[in-house]
């Protein structure tokens, strides 16, 4: 028997005056999605922005649905436009906002089980990590260096 231990590292920082600019950039393209949420049910609201190596940004949001199973979450919306879009062209970075218009979202907002399986898919599949910032409205921002980080043990194609 052996004893092993995953660790997660990660930068939190106070606010969004405290990223480098292209953090905050991406990080205000988050938010901008965000406020296009539909989002009626839970009164919710995420965005998502991922910069592709190309240098474009693919966003995304969640989008409810009165069957609630049939809506989806921002990061897989946004993971999946690139995915469709932009097959062949690696991922850089993903950056996400969530609010509620119930109370103030003042605590980082890490992706869901389900959206971390699906975005480390795509880190599999170009071969190269791609970093994760996370907050809520306000107040504080993690920063981890890869999607693995966040999904330790996960289940990939080596398996099938
Ligand atoms: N949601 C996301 O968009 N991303 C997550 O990682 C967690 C949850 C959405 C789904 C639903 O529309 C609302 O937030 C409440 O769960």
């Amino acid at each position: 028997m052996r004893k092993i231990q995953i660790a997660t590292p990660a930068m939190v920082y106070n606010d969004i005056s405290e990223l480098s600019s292209e953090d905050s950039m991406l990080m205000n393209r988050a938010v901008e999605a965000r406020k296009k949420a539909y989002a009626p049910y839970s009164k919710f609201y995420v965005g998502a922005a991922l910069l592709l190596e190309n240098n474009e940004i693919v966003t995304g949001n969640n989008q409810e649905n009165a069957a609630y199973p049939s809506g989806m979450c921002a990061e897989r919306v946004a993971i999946w436009k690139a995915g469709s879009e932009y097959p062949n062209v690696k991922i850089l970075q993903l950056a996400i906002s969530a609010s509620s218009s119930i109370h103030t979202v003042d605590k980082p907002v890490g992706p869901c089980g389900a959206c971390r399986q699906s975005l480390s898919e795509y880190e599999i599949k170009q071969k190269q990590h791609f970093s994760v910032l996370f907050m809520g409205e306000v107040g504080e921002i993690i920063k981890t260096a890869s999607l693995d980080s966040l999904l330790p043990f996960s289940f990939d194609s080596s398996y099938l």
